[in-house]
Protein backbone atom coordinates (compact mmCIF):
# COMPACT_ATOMS: atom_id res chain seq x y z
CA UNK A 1 0.00 0.00 0.00
CA UNK A 2 1.20 3.26 -1.03
CA UNK A 3 0.56 5.98 1.75
CA UNK A 4 1.03 10.02 0.70
CA UNK A 5 -0.31 13.46 1.91
CA UNK A 6 -2.86 15.03 -0.19
CA UNK A 7 -2.19 19.03 0.08
CA UNK A 8 -5.92 19.96 -1.19
CA UNK A 9 -9.38 20.71 0.49
CA UNK A 10 -11.31 17.76 1.25
CA UNK A 11 -13.75 18.33 -1.89
CA UNK A 12 -10.91 18.04 -3.90
CA UNK A 13 -10.08 14.87 -2.79
CA UNK A 14 -10.44 11.73 -5.09
CA UNK A 15 -10.48 8.31 -4.88
CA UNK A 16 -13.09 5.29 -4.38
CA UNK A 17 -13.73 6.21 -1.21
CA UNK A 18 -13.22 9.57 1.00
CA UNK A 19 -13.35 8.58 4.70
CA UNK A 20 -14.04 11.36 7.25
CA UNK A 21 -14.60 11.67 10.85
CA UNK A 22 -17.77 12.51 13.35
CA UNK A 23 -17.45 12.90 16.84
CA UNK A 24 -20.60 11.78 18.81
CA UNK A 25 -22.42 14.51 20.39
CA UNK A 26 -22.15 16.84 17.12
CA UNK A 27 -25.09 18.84 16.41
CA UNK A 28 -24.50 19.18 12.79
CA UNK A 29 -21.59 17.99 10.58
CA UNK A 30 -18.74 19.70 10.58
CA UNK A 31 -18.12 22.64 7.72
CA UNK A 32 -16.21 20.72 5.28
CA UNK A 33 -17.91 17.75 5.31
CA UNK A 34 -21.17 19.65 5.50
CA UNK A 35 -20.26 21.61 2.20
CA UNK A 36 -19.79 17.92 0.45
CA UNK A 37 -22.84 16.29 1.89
CA UNK A 38 -24.59 19.89 0.34
CA UNK A 39 -22.86 18.33 -2.94
CA UNK A 40 -24.19 14.88 -2.93
CA UNK A 41 -27.90 16.78 -2.34
CA UNK A 42 -27.57 15.98 1.91
CA UNK A 43 -27.83 12.29 1.55
CA UNK A 44 -25.30 11.80 4.43
CA UNK A 45 -27.57 13.96 6.59
CA UNK A 46 -30.51 11.76 5.67
CA UNK A 47 -28.77 8.37 5.89
CA UNK A 48 -27.17 9.15 9.20
CA UNK A 49 -30.63 10.66 10.64
CA UNK A 50 -32.21 6.96 8.98
CA UNK A 51 -29.67 4.96 10.57
CA UNK A 52 -29.36 6.63 14.15
CA UNK A 53 -25.74 7.67 13.71
CA UNK A 54 -24.48 8.74 16.84
CA UNK A 55 -20.78 8.73 16.48
CA UNK A 56 -19.77 5.98 18.67
CA UNK A 57 -16.57 5.05 17.66
CA UNK A 58 -16.01 2.44 14.82
CA UNK A 59 -19.73 3.20 13.61
CA UNK A 60 -19.32 3.27 9.72
CA UNK A 61 -21.84 4.36 7.15
CA UNK A 62 -21.49 5.69 3.46
CA UNK A 63 -23.01 7.13 0.39
CA UNK A 64 -22.61 6.70 -3.33
CA UNK A 65 -22.04 10.30 -4.88
CA UNK A 66 -22.89 9.26 -8.46
CA UNK A 67 -20.14 11.85 -9.68
CA UNK A 68 -21.04 14.84 -7.96
CA UNK A 69 -18.09 15.12 -5.94
CA UNK A 70 -14.97 13.99 -6.90
CA UNK A 71 -14.81 10.79 -4.55
CA UNK A 72 -16.82 8.41 -5.40
CA UNK A 73 -18.50 7.39 -1.92
CA UNK A 74 -18.27 9.35 1.19
CA UNK A 75 -17.56 7.18 3.98
CA UNK A 76 -17.97 8.75 7.77
CA UNK A 77 -16.65 6.89 10.93
CA UNK A 78 -17.92 7.18 14.44
CA UNK A 79 -14.96 8.64 16.70
CA UNK A 80 -16.80 8.85 20.12
CA UNK A 81 -17.07 12.38 22.25
CA UNK A 82 -14.44 15.07 20.80
CA UNK A 83 -12.92 15.20 25.02
CA UNK A 84 -12.35 11.71 24.96
CA UNK A 85 -10.49 11.15 21.68
CA UNK A 86 -7.06 9.00 22.22
CA UNK A 87 -4.82 7.80 19.29
CA UNK A 88 -6.27 3.91 19.94
CA UNK A 89 -9.88 5.08 19.07
CA UNK A 90 -8.34 6.81 15.61
CA UNK A 91 -6.56 3.80 14.69
CA UNK A 92 -9.25 1.60 15.27
CA UNK A 93 -11.25 3.90 13.27
CA UNK A 94 -9.43 4.35 10.34
CA UNK A 95 -9.17 0.55 10.61
CA UNK A 96 -12.56 -0.53 10.56
CA UNK A 97 -13.27 2.53 7.29
CA UNK A 98 -10.11 0.69 5.63
CA UNK A 99 -11.49 -2.66 5.52
CA UNK A 100 -14.88 -1.71 5.17
CA UNK A 101 -13.99 0.53 1.77
CA UNK A 102 -11.60 -2.38 0.76
CA UNK A 103 -14.60 -4.48 1.60
CA UNK A 104 -16.40 -2.54 -1.24
CA UNK A 105 -13.51 -2.88 -3.47
CA UNK A 106 -11.83 0.17 -3.21
CA UNK A 107 -8.01 0.60 -4.37
CA UNK A 108 -7.66 4.47 -4.00
CA UNK A 109 -8.85 6.03 -0.42
CA UNK A 110 -8.54 9.05 0.83
CA UNK A 111 -8.64 9.66 4.59
CA UNK A 112 -9.19 13.05 6.61
CA UNK A 113 -7.06 13.98 9.66
CA UNK A 114 -9.75 12.22 11.94
CA UNK A 115 -10.62 14.11 14.93
CA UNK A 116 -10.62 17.28 16.10
CA UNK A 117 -8.17 17.07 19.02
CA UNK A 118 -4.41 16.09 19.39
CA UNK A 119 -1.70 16.91 17.54
CA UNK A 120 -2.31 16.37 13.91
CA UNK A 121 1.18 13.76 13.69
CA UNK A 122 -0.45 11.81 16.46
CA UNK A 123 -3.33 11.33 14.45
CA UNK A 124 -1.71 11.11 11.43
CA UNK A 125 0.76 8.30 12.72
CA UNK A 126 -2.42 6.56 13.84
CA UNK A 127 -4.29 6.82 11.02
CA UNK A 128 -1.97 4.93 9.01
CA UNK A 129 -0.84 2.24 11.86
CA UNK A 130 -4.41 1.70 12.07
CA UNK A 131 -4.62 1.09 8.25
CA UNK A 132 -2.01 -1.15 8.22
CA UNK A 133 -2.77 -3.53 11.29
CA UNK A 134 -6.44 -3.55 10.61
CA UNK A 135 -6.26 -4.40 6.73
CA UNK A 136 -3.63 -7.39 7.60
CA UNK A 137 -4.55 -10.63 5.87
CA UNK A 138 -2.49 -13.88 6.34
CA UNK A 139 -3.38 -16.01 2.90
CA UNK A 140 0.67 -17.08 1.93
CA UNK A 141 -0.58 -21.12 2.35
CA UNK A 142 -3.91 -20.22 0.14
CA UNK A 143 -4.61 -21.18 -2.91
CA UNK A 144 -7.03 -18.82 -3.44
CA UNK A 145 -6.28 -14.89 -2.22
CA UNK A 146 -8.46 -11.90 -2.18
CA UNK A 147 -8.28 -9.52 -5.22
CA UNK A 148 -9.65 -6.82 -2.75
CA UNK A 149 -6.89 -4.51 -1.35
CA UNK A 150 -6.21 -0.85 -0.60
CA UNK A 151 -3.42 0.14 -3.32
CA UNK A 152 -3.23 3.69 -2.26
CA UNK A 153 -3.79 5.72 1.24
CA UNK A 154 -4.42 9.44 0.79
CA UNK A 155 -4.00 11.54 3.88
CA UNK A 156 -5.85 14.87 3.06
CA UNK A 157 -4.71 18.33 4.32
CA UNK A 158 -4.22 21.45 3.25
CA UNK A 159 -2.39 23.32 5.17
CA UNK A 160 0.85 23.40 3.92
CA UNK A 161 2.84 24.82 7.13
CA UNK A 162 1.81 20.79 8.73
CA UNK A 163 3.16 19.09 5.63
CA UNK A 164 6.54 18.43 7.14
CA UNK A 165 4.72 17.24 10.35
CA UNK A 166 2.26 15.35 9.02
CA UNK A 167 4.88 13.22 5.85
CA UNK A 168 7.03 12.67 8.73
CA UNK A 169 3.99 11.06 10.98
CA UNK A 170 3.19 8.94 7.54
CA UNK A 171 6.34 7.87 7.71
CA UNK A 172 6.49 6.42 11.66
CA UNK A 173 2.92 5.15 10.75
CA UNK A 174 4.11 3.24 7.89
CA UNK A 175 7.44 1.81 9.84
CA UNK A 176 5.64 0.61 13.03
CA UNK A 177 2.61 -0.73 10.86
CA UNK A 178 4.66 -2.72 8.44
CA UNK A 179 7.50 -4.05 11.29
CA UNK A 180 4.41 -5.58 13.42
CA UNK A 181 2.79 -7.11 10.12
CA UNK A 182 6.46 -8.53 9.13
CA UNK A 183 6.18 -9.79 12.74
CA UNK A 184 2.84 -11.36 12.14
CA UNK A 185 3.94 -13.20 9.10
CA UNK A 186 6.57 -15.00 10.92
CA UNK A 187 4.21 -16.02 13.82
CA UNK A 188 1.54 -17.37 11.79
CA UNK A 189 3.84 -19.33 9.37
CA UNK A 190 3.85 -22.75 10.57
CA UNK A 191 6.42 -24.39 12.60
CA UNK A 192 7.46 -27.03 9.64
CA UNK A 193 8.36 -23.36 8.17
CA UNK A 194 9.82 -21.14 10.54
CA UNK A 195 12.58 -23.37 12.34
CA UNK A 196 15.40 -22.21 13.85
CA UNK A 197 17.45 -22.11 10.60
CA UNK A 198 14.73 -20.05 9.03
CA UNK A 199 14.90 -17.22 11.78
CA UNK A 200 18.47 -17.17 11.27
CA UNK A 201 17.75 -16.85 7.14
CA UNK A 202 15.22 -14.11 8.17
CA UNK A 203 18.37 -12.21 10.16
CA UNK A 204 20.90 -12.53 7.23
CA UNK A 205 17.76 -10.79 4.94
CA UNK A 206 17.82 -8.49 7.24
CA UNK A 207 21.45 -7.92 7.78
CA UNK A 208 21.59 -7.10 4.29
CA UNK A 209 20.92 -3.69 5.37
CA UNK A 210 24.36 -1.63 5.69
CA UNK A 211 23.57 -0.26 9.27
CA UNK A 212 22.72 -4.01 10.53
CA UNK A 213 25.15 -6.95 11.34
CA UNK A 214 25.03 -10.58 12.09
CA UNK A 215 26.34 -12.97 14.19
CA UNK A 216 25.05 -16.63 13.88
CA UNK A 217 26.19 -18.63 17.24
CA UNK A 218 25.79 -22.70 15.90
CA UNK A 219 25.43 -25.38 18.93
CA UNK A 220 29.57 -25.70 18.53
CA UNK A 221 30.12 -22.21 19.62
CA UNK A 222 27.53 -22.25 22.38
CA UNK A 223 28.68 -25.77 23.46
CA UNK A 224 31.35 -23.31 24.29
CA UNK A 225 30.52 -21.11 25.53
CA UNK A 226 28.55 -22.85 27.78
CA UNK A 227 24.88 -22.19 27.11
CA UNK A 228 23.82 -25.55 28.88
CA UNK A 229 20.99 -24.45 30.06
CA UNK A 230 19.47 -23.57 25.98
CA UNK A 231 21.26 -26.42 24.60
CA UNK A 232 19.88 -28.67 27.03
CA UNK A 233 15.83 -27.12 25.28
CA UNK A 234 17.81 -27.93 22.04
CA UNK A 235 18.49 -31.52 22.78
CA UNK A 236 15.78 -33.45 21.92
CA UNK A 237 15.15 -31.68 18.34
CA UNK A 238 16.74 -32.75 15.24
CA UNK A 239 16.57 -28.97 14.12
CA UNK A 240 19.80 -27.38 14.98
CA UNK A 241 19.46 -24.56 17.35
CA UNK A 242 20.80 -21.22 16.06
CA UNK A 243 22.30 -18.48 18.23
CA UNK A 244 21.27 -14.79 16.90
CA UNK A 245 22.69 -11.82 17.26
CA UNK A 246 22.14 -9.22 15.00
CA UNK A 247 23.30 -5.35 15.87
CA UNK A 248 22.15 -2.09 14.57
CA UNK A 249 24.54 0.83 14.70
CA UNK A 250 23.55 4.62 13.93
CA UNK A 251 25.36 6.63 11.22
CA UNK A 252 26.87 8.72 14.51
CA UNK A 253 27.83 7.91 17.29
CA UNK A 254 25.65 6.07 19.44
CA UNK A 255 23.98 7.67 22.77
CA UNK A 256 23.37 4.07 24.28
CA UNK A 257 23.69 0.61 24.07
CA UNK A 258 20.32 -1.31 24.29
CA UNK A 259 19.64 -4.99 23.96
CA UNK A 260 16.42 -6.79 23.16
CA UNK A 261 15.88 -9.90 23.59
CA UNK A 262 13.08 -12.35 22.08
CA UNK A 263 12.21 -15.92 23.10
CA UNK A 264 12.62 -18.12 19.94
CA UNK A 265 10.89 -21.70 20.64
CA UNK A 266 9.51 -22.00 17.09
CA UNK A 267 7.90 -24.88 18.80
CA UNK A 268 7.05 -25.46 22.06
CA UNK A 269 5.89 -29.68 22.42
CA UNK A 270 6.78 -29.28 26.16
CA UNK A 271 9.53 -31.96 25.86
CA UNK A 272 9.51 -34.78 28.05
CA UNK A 273 7.04 -32.78 30.16
CA UNK A 274 4.59 -33.09 27.14
CA UNK A 275 1.39 -30.65 26.86
CA UNK A 276 -1.72 -31.95 25.92
CA UNK A 277 -3.20 -31.67 22.10
CA UNK A 278 -5.56 -28.70 23.15
CA UNK A 279 -1.95 -27.04 24.83
CA UNK A 280 0.22 -27.39 21.66
CA UNK A 281 -1.94 -26.46 18.79
CA UNK A 282 -1.03 -22.49 19.31
CA UNK A 283 2.73 -23.50 20.33
CA UNK A 284 4.40 -22.50 16.91
CA UNK A 285 3.50 -19.27 18.25
CA UNK A 286 6.00 -19.61 20.93
CA UNK A 287 8.65 -17.62 19.00
CA UNK A 288 6.51 -14.52 19.26
CA UNK A 289 9.09 -12.73 21.02
CA UNK A 290 11.72 -13.05 18.49
CA UNK A 291 9.45 -12.24 15.78
CA UNK A 292 9.19 -9.06 17.18
CA UNK A 293 12.49 -8.82 17.92
CA UNK A 294 13.48 -9.37 14.64
CA UNK A 295 10.97 -6.72 12.76
CA UNK A 296 12.28 -3.91 15.28
CA UNK A 297 15.78 -4.70 14.51
CA UNK A 298 14.12 -4.67 10.67
CA UNK A 299 12.87 -1.20 11.46
CA UNK A 300 15.80 0.99 12.86
CA UNK A 301 17.25 1.73 9.92
CA UNK A 302 14.53 3.36 8.45
CA UNK A 303 13.83 5.07 11.82
CA UNK A 304 17.23 5.94 12.78
CA UNK A 305 17.47 6.53 15.90
CA UNK A 306 21.15 7.10 17.65
CA UNK A 307 21.28 4.43 19.73
CA UNK A 308 22.92 1.19 19.19
CA UNK A 309 20.47 -1.85 19.62
CA UNK A 310 21.34 -5.81 19.36
CA UNK A 311 18.44 -8.28 18.88
CA UNK A 312 19.32 -11.46 20.20
CA UNK A 313 16.99 -14.62 19.65
CA UNK A 314 18.50 -18.11 21.39
CA UNK A 315 16.47 -19.94 18.87
CA UNK A 316 15.07 -23.35 19.37
CA UNK A 317 12.58 -26.20 19.40
CA UNK A 318 11.42 -28.19 22.63
CA UNK A 319 10.79 -31.79 21.28
CA UNK A 320 10.90 -35.30 22.45
CA UNK A 321 13.15 -38.16 21.42
CA UNK A 322 16.13 -39.97 22.89
CA UNK A 323 18.31 -37.21 23.43
CA UNK A 324 15.93 -35.02 25.20
CA UNK A 325 16.40 -33.51 28.34
CA UNK A 326 14.58 -35.39 31.27
CA UNK A 327 12.84 -34.22 33.93
CA UNK A 328 15.48 -33.81 37.03
CA UNK A 329 18.52 -33.39 35.06
CA UNK A 330 20.78 -30.75 35.76
CA UNK A 331 22.41 -27.82 33.18
CA UNK A 332 24.70 -25.68 33.74
CA UNK A 333 23.57 -22.13 32.57
CA UNK A 334 27.15 -19.56 30.83
CA UNK A 335 27.35 -17.99 33.80
CA UNK A 336 28.18 -20.90 36.31
CA UNK A 337 24.15 -21.49 37.73
CA UNK A 338 23.32 -24.90 38.28
CA UNK A 339 19.93 -25.74 37.24
CA UNK A 340 17.39 -28.50 37.72
CA UNK A 341 15.47 -29.39 35.26
CA UNK A 342 11.88 -29.22 37.41
CA UNK A 343 9.93 -29.30 34.26
CA UNK A 344 10.76 -29.42 30.64
CA UNK A 345 7.78 -27.53 29.24
CA UNK A 346 9.56 -24.20 31.43
CA UNK A 347 11.79 -24.38 28.94
CA UNK A 348 11.73 -20.83 27.24
CA UNK A 349 13.16 -19.17 30.83
CA UNK A 350 16.21 -21.72 30.11
CA UNK A 351 16.68 -20.27 27.00
CA UNK A 352 16.23 -17.15 28.00
CA UNK A 353 18.75 -17.73 30.65
CA UNK A 354 21.88 -18.06 28.22
CA UNK A 355 20.56 -15.38 26.19
CA UNK A 356 21.49 -12.98 29.23
CA UNK A 357 24.31 -14.03 30.32
CA UNK A 358 25.43 -13.70 27.04
CA UNK A 359 23.98 -10.42 26.62
CA UNK A 360 25.40 -9.02 30.32
CA UNK A 361 29.02 -10.59 29.47
CA UNK A 362 29.52 -9.91 25.95
CA UNK A 363 27.37 -6.85 24.86
CA UNK A 364 26.94 -5.06 28.18
CA UNK A 365 23.96 -2.96 27.43
CA UNK A 366 22.74 -0.12 29.58
CA UNK A 367 19.74 -1.63 29.87
CA UNK A 368 18.16 -4.91 28.34
CA UNK A 369 14.27 -5.20 27.23
CA UNK A 370 13.04 -9.23 26.78
CA UNK A 371 9.58 -10.13 25.09
CA UNK A 372 8.71 -14.16 25.55
CA UNK A 373 5.49 -15.83 25.50
CA UNK A 374 6.72 -17.58 28.71
CA UNK A 375 3.46 -18.61 30.89
CA UNK A 376 0.26 -19.43 31.00
CA UNK A 377 -0.18 -18.38 34.47
CA UNK A 378 0.37 -14.51 32.99
CA UNK A 379 -2.47 -15.65 31.05
CA UNK A 380 -4.71 -16.54 33.96
CA UNK A 381 -3.92 -13.23 35.34
CA UNK A 382 -3.60 -10.79 32.75
CA UNK A 383 -6.25 -12.37 29.64
CA UNK A 384 -5.59 -12.03 25.86
CA UNK A 385 -5.28 -8.96 26.03
CA UNK A 386 -2.99 -7.40 28.29
CA UNK A 387 1.14 -8.36 28.41
CA UNK A 388 2.79 -9.29 31.77
CA UNK A 389 5.83 -6.79 33.03
CA UNK A 390 8.70 -7.53 35.30
CA UNK A 391 11.61 -5.65 35.73
CA UNK A 392 14.61 -4.98 38.09
CA UNK A 393 14.42 -0.89 37.65
CA UNK A 394 11.44 1.14 38.36
CA UNK A 395 12.30 3.93 35.76
CA UNK A 396 12.65 1.50 32.84
CA UNK A 397 9.96 -0.19 33.81
CA UNK A 398 8.09 3.08 33.93
CA UNK A 399 9.43 4.09 30.52
CA UNK A 400 8.32 0.40 28.40
CA UNK A 401 4.73 1.16 29.99
CA UNK A 402 5.01 4.46 28.70
CA UNK A 403 6.17 3.30 25.15
CA UNK A 404 3.15 0.40 25.30
CA UNK A 405 0.36 3.32 26.55
CA UNK A 406 1.52 5.55 22.84
CA UNK A 407 1.25 2.41 20.42
CA UNK A 408 -1.69 1.01 22.33
CA UNK A 409 -0.15 -2.44 23.71
CA UNK A 410 -1.19 -3.12 26.98
CA UNK A 411 1.42 -3.96 29.37
CA UNK A 412 0.80 -4.22 32.92
CA UNK A 413 3.54 -4.52 35.76
CA UNK A 414 3.55 -7.58 38.05
CA UNK A 415 5.94 -7.27 41.38
CA UNK A 416 8.99 -9.19 41.52
CA UNK A 417 8.61 -10.85 45.31
CA UNK A 418 11.90 -11.94 46.40
CA UNK A 419 10.42 -13.55 49.21
CA UNK A 420 9.44 -16.21 46.12
CA UNK A 421 12.95 -17.11 45.27
CA UNK A 422 12.24 -19.49 47.75
CA UNK A 423 10.05 -21.87 45.93
CA UNK A 424 12.73 -22.36 43.39
CA UNK A 425 15.15 -23.76 45.49
CA UNK A 426 16.85 -26.87 44.40
CA UNK A 427 17.58 -29.76 46.90
CA UNK A 428 20.86 -30.51 44.27
CA UNK A 429 21.35 -27.46 41.88
CA UNK A 430 21.48 -23.73 42.85
CA UNK A 431 18.12 -23.33 41.38
CA UNK A 432 14.78 -25.05 39.95
CA UNK A 433 13.71 -24.12 36.87
CA UNK A 434 9.74 -24.20 38.42
CA UNK A 435 8.23 -23.05 41.58
CA UNK A 436 4.84 -23.42 43.00
CA UNK A 437 2.07 -23.13 40.70
CA UNK A 438 0.62 -19.87 42.25
CA UNK A 439 2.02 -16.82 40.47
CA UNK A 440 4.01 -18.39 38.09
CA UNK A 441 4.31 -15.22 35.87
CA UNK A 442 6.57 -13.70 38.50
CA UNK A 443 8.10 -17.01 39.89
CA UNK A 444 9.54 -16.61 36.34
CA UNK A 445 10.68 -13.99 36.27
CA UNK A 446 12.37 -14.16 39.29
CA UNK A 447 13.82 -17.50 38.84
CA UNK A 448 15.46 -15.08 35.29
CA UNK A 449 16.21 -12.03 37.69
CA UNK A 450 19.56 -14.70 38.34
CA UNK A 451 20.99 -14.20 34.83
CA UNK A 452 20.55 -10.26 34.21
CA UNK A 453 23.16 -9.14 36.76
CA UNK A 454 22.83 -5.37 37.43
CA UNK A 455 21.62 -4.77 34.33
CA UNK A 456 18.63 -2.62 34.06
CA UNK A 457 16.09 -5.05 32.37
CA UNK A 458 12.10 -5.10 31.17
CA UNK A 459 10.99 -8.37 30.95
CA UNK A 460 7.12 -8.35 29.04
CA UNK A 461 5.05 -11.79 29.24
CA UNK A 462 3.09 -11.79 25.85
CA UNK A 463 2.16 -14.97 26.00
CA UNK A 464 -1.48 -13.84 25.75
CA UNK A 465 -1.43 -10.93 23.40
CA UNK A 466 1.02 -12.62 20.83
CA UNK A 467 -1.71 -14.62 19.50
CA UNK A 468 -5.70 -13.93 19.32
CA UNK A 469 -8.19 -16.63 19.22
CA UNK A 470 -10.48 -14.25 17.19
CA UNK A 471 -10.50 -11.22 15.46
CA UNK A 472 -9.48 -7.70 16.98
CA UNK A 473 -10.01 -4.30 15.98
CA UNK A 474 -6.42 -4.05 14.77
CA UNK A 475 -5.88 -7.52 13.79
CA UNK A 476 -7.11 -10.78 12.53
CA UNK A 477 -6.70 -14.07 13.99
CA UNK A 478 -3.75 -15.46 14.20
CA UNK A 479 -0.29 -13.75 15.12
CA UNK A 480 -0.84 -9.90 16.88
CA UNK A 481 2.79 -9.22 16.38
CA UNK A 482 2.40 -7.73 19.64
CA UNK A 483 5.48 -5.81 21.56
CA UNK A 484 6.99 -5.08 18.16
CA UNK A 485 5.56 -1.22 18.02
CA UNK A 486 6.18 -0.82 22.03
CA UNK A 487 9.57 -2.39 21.03
CA UNK A 488 10.01 0.44 18.42
CA UNK A 489 8.75 3.02 20.28
CA UNK A 490 11.08 2.75 23.54
CA UNK A 491 13.88 2.76 21.18
CA UNK A 492 13.53 5.45 18.81
CA UNK A 493 12.22 7.04 22.33
CA UNK A 494 8.66 8.47 20.79
CA UNK A 495 6.50 11.14 22.47
N1 LIG B 1 5.17 -21.41 25.87
C1 LIG B 1 4.62 -21.76 27.12
C2 LIG B 1 3.73 -20.67 27.71
C3 LIG B 1 2.43 -20.36 27.00
C4 LIG B 1 1.26 -20.90 27.43
C5 LIG B 1 2.40 -19.48 25.94
C6 LIG B 1 0.07 -20.60 26.80
C7 LIG B 1 1.22 -19.17 25.30
C8 LIG B 1 0.05 -19.72 25.74
C9 LIG B 1 5.73 -22.03 28.12
O1 LIG B 1 6.89 -22.57 27.60
C10 LIG B 1 5.21 -23.02 29.10
O2 LIG B 1 4.94 -24.11 28.71
N2 LIG B 1 5.09 -22.59 30.35
C11 LIG B 1 4.59 -23.44 31.38
C12 LIG B 1 5.46 -23.22 32.60
C13 LIG B 1 5.16 -24.19 33.72
C14 LIG B 1 5.62 -25.58 33.33
C15 LIG B 1 5.90 -23.72 34.97
C16 LIG B 1 3.15 -23.05 31.67
O3 LIG B 1 2.83 -21.85 31.64
O4 LIG B 1 2.35 -23.94 31.88
MN1 LIG C 1 6.81 -24.67 27.49
ZN1 LIG D 1 7.26 -22.21 25.64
Amino acid sequence: MKVSLLGKPLGEADGDVLLVGLHSGAKQLPEPVRRLDHAVGNQLTEILKAERFEGKPGQLSQVYTAGRIRAKRLMVVGLGPSDQLTPETIRRAAASGARRARDLGARVVSMEILGNTLPVAVRARAIVGGVILGTYVFDRYKKEKSDKAIEELRLVDSDAARAREIRDAIHIGEVFGGAACFARDLVNAPANDVTPSQLAEVAAQIARDPRLTLRVLERADCEKLGMGAYLGVAAGSDQPPKFIHLTYAPRRRARKKLAIIGKGVTFDSGGLDLKPADGMLRMKNDMSGAAAVLAAMRALPDLAPPVEVHGIIAATENMISGRAQRPGDIVRAMNGTTIEIGNTDAEGRLTLADAFCYVVSRVKPAEMVDLATLTGACVVALGPLCAGLLSNNQPLADRVKVAGDLVGERVWQLPMIDEYREGLKSEVADINNVGPRGGGAINAGIFMKEFVGDVPWVHLDIAGPAFSEKDLPLSPKGGTGFGTRTLLAYLTDLK
